[in-house]
């Protein structure tokens, strides 16, 4: 069965649009472990634009399933990743001037810088995860740097306007995969995922161990309640046939 994680960095977006202490991201994480979120994700970045260092320590002593760090390679970020340890951590790509993460990480770019931070974190017990796109090159560099697992950007899948690219999108995704999985790679995946546009991945991308969804899920919290919202989603993946079936 395909997992969730559930990213709650929307939740600390509303807080900082008040530099308040309402809502707290802590609270969202343990509202969606109780509805059965399979862990939690949060973002750290550099800027502090939504989860800040207090968070990521609470959610270290609050997490029950499991913490996925989303981070840059920089050295301030993976010092705080050693310390705090979480479950996982999973690298991105990050610009100050970006409203998402855009695109994935250039492994093959910065094999040997990639390597390293892999080590450090893996020596502190920490599962690592590239966030790259499908892309032969990244995957084959992925799979050098010693990384357990990738996770597959669906980002541009997300964003295409006809089925028709889509599917060729979700091609792509799929034949992705089916390399990472060759090369010894568990894969993940994520980033614009919705309840509209998660079941064709799930039903056509094969191997995929878990999704990180956060916007979709946290807006239509806002609305039903963060319970509803990721019971939703889980009953939305566990209901569809899994690609590698
Ligand atoms: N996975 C990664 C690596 C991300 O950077 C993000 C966005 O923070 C997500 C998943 C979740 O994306 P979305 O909020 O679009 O669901």
């Amino acid at each position: 069965m395909v997992k969730l994680g559930v990213n709650i960095d929307h939740v600390a977006t509303v807080r900082q649009a008040r530099r308040t202490i309402e809502p707290d991201p802590v609270a969202a994480a343990v509202l969606v472990e109780l509805a059965g979120g399979d862990g939690i994700t949060v973002h750290l970045r550099e800027d502090r634009r939504h989860i800040n260092d207090r968070d990521v320590d609470i959610l270290r002593q609050v997490v029950r399933t499991k913490l996925n760090l989303e981070m840059s390679i920089a050295p301030s970020i993976v010092k705080i990743a050693c310390r705090i340890k979480p479950d996982q951590v999973t690298l991105v790509p990050e610009k100050r001037q970006e409203i998402t993460t855009e695109g994935g990480l250039n492994v093959s770019g910065q094999l040997k810088k990639i390597k390293k931070t892999v080590k450090t974190l893996q020596k502190k017990g920490i599962v690592v995860s590239l966030f790259i796109a499908a892309e032969k090159k990244q995957i084959e560099a992925a799979s050098k740097t010693g990384a357990e697992f990738i996770e597959l950007h669906t980002g541009r899948y997300a964003n295409m306007k006809s089925k028709k690219t889509a599917d060729k999108e979700l091609r792509v995704l799929a034949i992705g995969a089916v390399l990472a999985k060759s090369l010894g790679l568990r894969v993940n995946a994520g980033h614009g995922l919705t309840y509209l546009n998660t079941r064709e991945l799930v039903e056509t991308v094969p191997y995929l161990e878990e999704l990180n969804i956060g916007h979709s899920i946290v807006s239509k919290a806002v609305l039903v309640g963060m319970e509803n919202a990721v019971l939703e989603m889980k009953e939305l993946i566990n209901s569809c046939q899994q690609g590698d079936n």
